[in-house]
């Protein structure tokens, strides 16, 4: 393909559809995020940062809490914390009327410092901790999801009160996603396979403090097609009749200008009807929705520091793998804009690429540039999930902010890290040794 070929700037209603629901473009082709426009955020906060439209957030979680309300009044939506462990996020989900799993100690941690109601917490994980376990049967979180037999070893051991707890379950289901984003196949490594499940709950029924609820599955992440979630219905409807099933998370989102999702109400109708044909009538459903409820609501603001030609044209913004490593990681895709040129004739076809220092270090290949300068903004729709909670501190690089933005104004839910921040645990004493 010849650069002229190349060169052409996306629909801005494509860019519109993958850019938060309160995003907005000036005369002047400068994005604004719930209301407050990127130099502004850029001069306040600096960059790279990540920025959060709290309202179409929060439009998206009654889309997902109403939406299941509706179809299926005995059931309950669980924020998957991991997508974005941040208190402010907590205190939103609990505000709007979500629960939510945390995958371990510093996530349940973060939940209870938001004030997270203990009642509406689920902890998951597939190697807890004794000092996990006790965080959680302190606080008096609503259930622990059993993952395997030492996890049940020291909930027998450990429960002092009544404790209710799930079972996960290997659905042996593989939707089609990358690879490192299925959890439900046969050969995962977590929860039980479906042979040892009635053995599990025998075990809990004969502990006189643990209730044993349901069962729960997760069959992966970035699903984009609703069929498999009516068949992690199936999978555990097949074991037995319970009090909850928890069909886990999934459901995927709309990444770039090609890529196509299921709509909320689409996979809620898949869901809740295989639930009607399949389930008891009485019992509750739970789903976990991580990436689907907080992607879509953040960009990643960056800065350029480089524009070079070698044997291609690349433009080096001042974030990359640190903050971002699902590029890497499961081979995800991303677009990227000029976010302060929205809309110009592009003068040239780039690769946007990252500071770090790996050659996977490529945000957004070939894409039509306008005009290009060191301290232009660049903003990378569709990273309020998975981007700021698996930041890292690669090439000595400090943590991103993130900054809520509704109605005009912004507020810093997390703070950027620093340089002392990294030395913060480091060691002189080890120095003078050399
Ligand atoms: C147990 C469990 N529930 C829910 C989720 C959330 O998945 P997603 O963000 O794809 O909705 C995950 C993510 O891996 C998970 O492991």
């Amino acid at each position: 393909m010849t650069v002229t070929q190349q060169m052409h700037h996306p629909d801005l209603n494509l860019l519109m559809d993958i850019l938060p629901e309160e995003s907005e473009v000036s005369d002047t082709g400068e994005l604004s995020i719930g209301g407050v426009p990127v130099g502004e955020l850029a001069r306040q906060y600096g960059t790279p940062a990540y920025i959060m439209d709290e309202t179409g957030l929060r439009r998206q979680i009654r889309r997902f809490v109403q939406g299941m309300k509706s179809r299926r009044p005995n059931s309950e939506v669980l924020f998957a914390s991991k997508s974005l462990p941040c208190v402010a996020m907590y205190a939103i989900a609990q505000a709007e009327g979500l629960s939510v799993d945390v995958a371990g100690g510093g996530e349940l941690m973060m939940a209870l410092t938001a004030g997270v109601n203990p009642g509406n917490i689920y902890l998951h994980g597939n190697a807890k901790s004794d000092a996990e376990i006790q965080m959680a049967l302190a606080a008096g979180i609503r259930a622990i999801i059993v993952d395997n037999f030492n996890d049940l070893d020291r909930l027998e051991a450990m429960a002092t009160k009544k404790q209710h707890v799930l079972l996960r379950m290997i659905p042996g289901i593989t939707p089609a996603t990358h690879a490192s984003q299925v959890t439900g196949g046969n050969d995962s490594k977590f929860g039980l396979p479906p042979a040892d499940i009635t053995r599990a709950i025998e075990r809990i029924a004969r502990h006189p403090l643990l209730y044993f609820e349901g069962i729960h599955v997760h069959i992966g992440s970035q699903v984009l097609e609703t069929e498999p979630f009516a068949q992690a219905v199936k999978s555990v409807a097949e074991f037995g009749s319970f009090d909850t099933y928890d069909v886990g998370g999934g459901l995927g989102v709309k990444y770039t200008y090609d890529e196509i999702a299921p709509s909320v109400e689409d996979y809620l109708d898949t869901l809740t009807e295989a639930a009607a044909r399949l389930l008891p009538a009485e019992a509750r459903l739970i789903i976990e929705p991580g990436r689907s409820l907080v992607a879509r609501a953040g960009i990643t603001l960056y800065s350029v520091n480089t524009v070079k030609t070698t044997g291609k044209t690349f433009v080096a913004v001042n974030g990359g793998m640190a903050d971002n490593i699902d590029i890497a990681l499961t081979g995800q895709r991303y677009e990227a804009v000029m976010a302060s040129k929205i809309g110009a004739e592009p003068t040239v076809v780039a690769d946007v690429v990252g500071r770090q220092c790996e050659s996977g270090d490529l945000m957004c290949a070939d894409v039509p540039l306008a005009d290009p300068q060191v301290g232009d903004l660049v903003a990378m729709p569709a990273t309020g999930a998975y981007a700021y909670t698996l930041a890292n501190n690669y090439n000595g690089a400090c943590k991103p902010p993130v900054i809520f933005c509704a109605n005009g104004s912004s507020t810093l839910a997390v703070a950027r890290e620093t340089y002392e921040d990294l030395l913060r645990t480091q060691q002189p004493a080890l120095q003078r040794r050399w």
